[in-house]
């Protein structure tokens, strides 16, 4: 089993960034963290970062069709990204959407989400952990598992 870790634009500048928002840990500390727990429940994680929208496509539709699901948090394109909504939406894969912040209790802008209508869930203030309650809940589907 194969899933796409994915993090969009800014998100190479966490530990630097916001600290108090989006917490003290590199992506690198996190993806780390992510294939970890890939390891502990015996599915590949192949991560991947970008700060442009058209590399996050390209890198989407190269893996999509050797991939079971998609973890994502698309940065700011969470609040605009149609061509990446699309090519999210065009894999058919699951996915779950991640914000390290809690989106709905910040700027008003930031409470739109234009990929949640496609996603099967969304993790949203929970930090870092987010990523890894989105990988155990998705391995967790991808296996037959009760989803609730
Ligand atoms: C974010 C929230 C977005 O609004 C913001 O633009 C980000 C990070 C989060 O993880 O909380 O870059 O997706």
């Amino acid at each position: 089993m194969k899933i796409l870790v994915i993090n969009g634009p800014n998100l190479n500048m966490l530990s630097k960034r916001n600290r108090e928002i989006y917490g003290q840990k590199t992506l690198a500390e996190i993806n780390s963290l992510v294939e970890e727990q890939g390891e502990a429940l015996n599915v590949e994680t192949v991560t991947f970062q970008s700060n442009s929208e058209g590399a996050l496509i390209d890198f989407i539709q190269e893996q999509a069709n050797s991939a079971d699901g998609i973890i994502i948090n698309p940065g700011a394109l969470t609040h605009y990204g149609l061509s990446l909504c699309d090519a999210l939406a065009d894999t058919k894969l699951p996915i779950i959407e991640v914000h390290l912040s809690n989106i709905y209790s910040r700027e008003e802008w930031r409470a739109k989400s234009v990929i949640a209508p496609i996603a099967r869930g969304q993790v949203s203030g929970l930090g870092w952990r987010g990523y890894i309650a989105a990988l155990r809940t998705l391995v967790a589907e991808l296996k037959r598992e009760s989803w609730l």
